[in-house]
């Protein structure tokens, strides 16, 4: 499978417009180049510049080191992808994934233990992905690394993906109702959207299943260290059949049709 993969990795990176032009023409050039992010998959020579996006969003405890970073991209380079800024080359986004099996991911109990390299990684066709960490400064960067990625997705057969959600608002929200049990906080909604704030942006990115919560997944104060493991379905990942037969530039044609199939 790696293999594979490795040979579909993208020629040219793709750029994503951030926003319409809004400026006079004889500006227009700066400044769409200004908010357009770059993004591919990455490479060993990323790494400084995703150092810095990880020292902006995560702290001395949590984030990958140099040593780390270069493990993930060198284990699954087509599963490590980055938003740029077209402009000055900085990271705005970073997204690694791993393959991984339905059983383990279900039986781990902390973030170290999904995101270890398990012998046969690179053979498993099981259609589902981990997602190791996402890192992002910029909403549109963020989305632009899903937009590239889904369509590889597609074509490579994987249809689930699993990633272990903070959930930031569950020690404010203890201290107000002490003696209830996470489990309600993790479940409750508002208006149909869940009530944490992280776990109702993967929900409008289309992770929607609670799999399980974990005390002591990862540590993180605002969340007590409770990491809630979420799947999301790759959209349309339902017709893979056809998918894997079509072009993959057919299929990155349709991308905007992803968010909508969310
Ligand atoms: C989570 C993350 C990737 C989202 O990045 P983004 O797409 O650029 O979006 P934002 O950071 O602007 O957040 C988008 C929304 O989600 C909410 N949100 C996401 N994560 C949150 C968190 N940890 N605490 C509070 N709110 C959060 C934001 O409040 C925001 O809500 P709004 O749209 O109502 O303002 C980014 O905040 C990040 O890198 N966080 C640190 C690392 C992390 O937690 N990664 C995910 C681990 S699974």
């Amino acid at each position: 499978m790696q293999a594979f993969l490795k040979n579909r990795t993208p020629k040219a990176p793709i750029k994503t417009p951030n926003h319409p032009p809004r400026r006079h023409d004889a500006q227009r050039g700066e400044m769409s180049r200004e908010e357009e992010v770059c993004v591919r998959f990455l490479s060993c020579a990323d790494i400084p510049s995703l150092l810095e996006l990880e020292q902006k969003k995560w702290t001395d405890d949590q984030r990958a080191d140099a040593a780390m970073l270069a493990a993930r991209i060198a284990a699954f380079p087509a599963l490590s992808v980055g938003a740029f800024c077209a402009r000055s080359g900085t990271a705005r986004a970073s997204l690694f994934m791993k393959p991984t099996r339905h059983d383990h991911i279900r039986q781990c109990s902390t973030w170290a233990d999904c995101a270890r390299k398990q012998h046969g990684d690179e053979s498993a066709r099981t259609g589902a992905l981990f997602g190791i960490s996402l890192s992002s400064v910029d909403p549109k960067a963020a989305n632009a690394v899903f937009e590239f990625f889904w369509p590889y997705a597609l074509k490579q057969g994987w249809s689930d993906v699993y990633l272990g959600s903070p959930v930031p608002g569950l020690r404010d929200w203890l201290s107000k109702n002490p003696d209830t049990p996470v489990t309600r906080y993790v479940q409750s909604q508002r208006q149909g959207l869940p009530l944490d704030p992280q776990l109702r942006y993967y929900f409008k990115k289309g992770f929607r299943r609670i799999v399980a919560i974990r005390d002591n997944y990862f540590p993180h104060e605002p969340s007590l260290d409770v990491g809630v493991l979420i799947q999301g379905k790759v959209p349309l990942s339902g017709l893979s059949f056809i998918w894997k037969r079509l072009p993959l530039s057919w299929l990155q044609r349709m991308k905007k049709l992803f968010f909508v199939c969310l």
